[in-house]
């Protein structure tokens, strides 16, 4: 480690040194000098646009490791720095990874700022991010979730970047995956969506190729991350606005514990206290309040057209996920009258009485139009009937292949057979039996990890939303596929509309299901929106993103898919492009 003299020191110690700096302006950027050479290896980023504010990023990487080091930075209205709006010298030090992040202050709205960082000779790339407009007639939102590196490159975020119009980034989660190469219990298993990565040129670095379990493993992971081409431009061009899910710390989270920890891999708190950590130094998020790293539930006001909610449903609060298998006995009997009693458990909660009470005081007090929640996990009713459900988790087990194949044989008979009957319930055919209707009227929620587990603090939230009269779109990430649904309460009445989008790169519901190819997939879509009543789309096999527009009278949300994440060389399905809409006022989902 380079040790500083004490010359060195002296001079570095006259410069602030903590997690986020404030600057209102111009300051002296005269001699930005390190004792050792420096690159920007992890590009530029900016995040949390308000009207007057922005956060900007960057990380210095040295070429040994040192206690501190030096930078400028440059903020202009026009590309060429003609005129400087901001300037100044900072220092960034190793407990924060060298990672570097400014909040601008007293910018003007609705303006595009460009900005850079100096270090020694060094220049960064040149970013370019946009303050949001205290009375914008449209907003145009782009939405992301579920990275995984090993499965693929970053295409929907090159695609993105190159977008003209898009006023902000949301990401909702999964920005990474803790996952090593193989499973951290054998080393030999390969680890999730790991199966493709040597073929497509994605393994982990040898450094940091098994499951993150303390600080300097996922700072390491979102360096890798950094790196992806379509990540660099995105972050270069867009401004993002950040909530984690599961996979920044590791699979199923909730408030204090997670599925992906046993005893050999050391304590959960240490490890979700390095999560947190690496998640506020590699990412242009504004702490809800300085020093917190807890919080991140917070909104943004897009004039009076838009107020954006972000929540976290995942880590602050939420209490551990049911699961189907603690319901079946050693022969395989469900015990349904346990799992109703527990899943309607009045005290269960996902956001905590603190931020729920939070989000109330948020819907009602703005005046805004429209009501937009970001958050993690599905909030409709994804009830599926009992028997096909059934085979569907028992297709995410681990199986043989004949286990496999006869249990895939026996769900595709079964989804005609309900097909048949729900065609027939609908047109009104007399001859459907009592024992038919059962079949599609016995419905199990499919995912417990989602709103559906936590049915009662979903109610309040309906009953909330009705109260005030709001016009309220959800959006969530998580499935890694795509979904529209029309949200309503358990007495049938109409609350909101749900957009759901699809994951980067990780794999779906259709390799748990074992779609083979596009046709079964279109299906299985078919079948599923037919058989969910309050599902209105979905997509089940491509990756991509969401383009969610809003103006005064409706909101317009386009699903766009890439035709390969294997290689950099991609383009979009535009036979799949999906556009539906939501009019103000009507809770309900057209096609355009
Ligand atoms: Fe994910």
């Amino acid at each position: 480690m380079m040790k500083l003299s004490r010359r060195d020191f002296i001079k570095i110690s006259a410069l602030t040194a903590c997690s986020l700096v404030v600057s209102t302006g111009l300051s002296g950027c005269a001699n930005i000098w390190n004792p050792i050479d420096v690159k920007f290896s992890h590009g530029v980023a900016s995040g949390d646009p308000l009207t007057d504010k922005i956060i900007i990023w960057t990380r210095l990487t040295p070429a040994e490791e040192i206690d501190f080091l030096r930078l400028g930075y440059e903020v202009s209205k026009d590309k060429n720095f003609t005129t400087l709006t901001h300037s100044g010298e900072i220092t960034t030090n190793k407990t924060e990874d060298y990672t570097v992040k400014i909040d601008l202050q007293n910018l003007d709205e609705d303006t595009v700022y460009y900005y850079r960082f100096k270090s020694n000779e060094k220049v960064s790339i040149v970013g370019k991010t946009k303050t949001l407009a205290l009375n914008p007639a449209s907003v145009k939102f782009a939405v992301f979730s579920c990275a995984n590196y090993t499965n693929g490159y970053f295409n929907a975020y090159k695609d993105v970047s190159n977008l003209s119009d898009v006023d902000v980034v949301l990401h909702l989660g999964d920005y990474i995956y803790e996952y090593g190469m193989y499973d951290n219990d054998d080393g030999i298993t390969p680890a999730y969506a790991t199966q493709n990565a040597t073929k497509i040129n994605r393994v982990l670095p040898s450094d940091n190729d098994t499951e993150l379990l303390i600080l300097e493993d996922y700072r390491k992971r979102y360096a890798l991350y950094h790196t992806d081409e379509g990540s660099l431009a995105i972050h270069q061009n867009l401004p993002f606005i950040n909530i984690w899910d599961d996979h920044e710390f590791a699979d199923g989270m909730y408030k204090d514990g997670t599925f992906n920890q046993d005893v050999t891999e050391g304590n959960f708190e240490t490890r979700k206290l390095g999560a947190l950590q690496a998640y506020f130094e590699w990412l242009p998020i504004r702490p809800f309040e300085e020093g917190n790293d807890q919080i991140i539930y917070r909104s943004f006001d897009f004039g009076n057209l838009v107020s954006l909610h972000m929540l976290d449903t995942r880590v602050l609060a939420r209490d551990i996920q049911l699961s189907y298998s603690n319901y079946f006995d050693s022969v395989g009997n469900f015990d349904k009258a346990s799992f109703l009693v527990d899943i309607s458990d009045t005290s269960r909660t996902m956001l905590g009485t603190e931020q729920l009470t939070w989000l109330q005081t948020k819907l009602g007090t703005s005046t805004a139009t429209w009501q937009l929640l970001g958050q993690q996990v599905l909030m409709a009713k994804m009830f599926l009937p009992a028997e096909l459900l059934t085979l569907i988790v028992q297709l995410t087990t681990d199986l043989t292949t004949a286990e496999r194949t006869a249990i895939s044989t026996q769900l595709n008979t079964v989804l005609v057979e309900l097909v048949t009957i729900k065609t027939r319930i609908l047109a009104g055919d007399p001859t459907v039996t009592a024992l038919e209707e059962a079949r599609v009227t016995t419905t199990l929620p499919y995912n417990l990890d989602a709103w559906d587990g936590y049915a009662y603090e979903r109610e309040v939230l309906y009953a909330t939303i009705n109260a005030l009269g709001k016009n309220v779109v959800v959006l969530a990430g998580d499935t890694h596929n795509s979904w529209a649904n029309e949200l309503k309460d358990s007495n049938g009445n109409a609350v909101a509309v749900e957009f759901a989008g699809p994951s980067i790169t990780s794999p779906g519901i259709e390799e748990d299901v074992g779609l083979p190819d596009m046709t079964s997939s279109m299906q299985f879509e078919g079948a599923i929106t037919l058989l969910i009543d309050d599902l209105k789309y979905t997509n089940l096999n491509q990756r991509g993103y969401m383009l969610v527009n809003f103006t005064e009278s409706e909101v317009v949300t386009t699903w766009n898919y890439l035709d390969n994440t294997d290689s950099t060389t991609y383009k979009i399905d535009t036979t799949r492009t999906k556009q539906l809409k939501s009019l103000v006022g009507s809770k309900s989902i057209t096609t355009i």
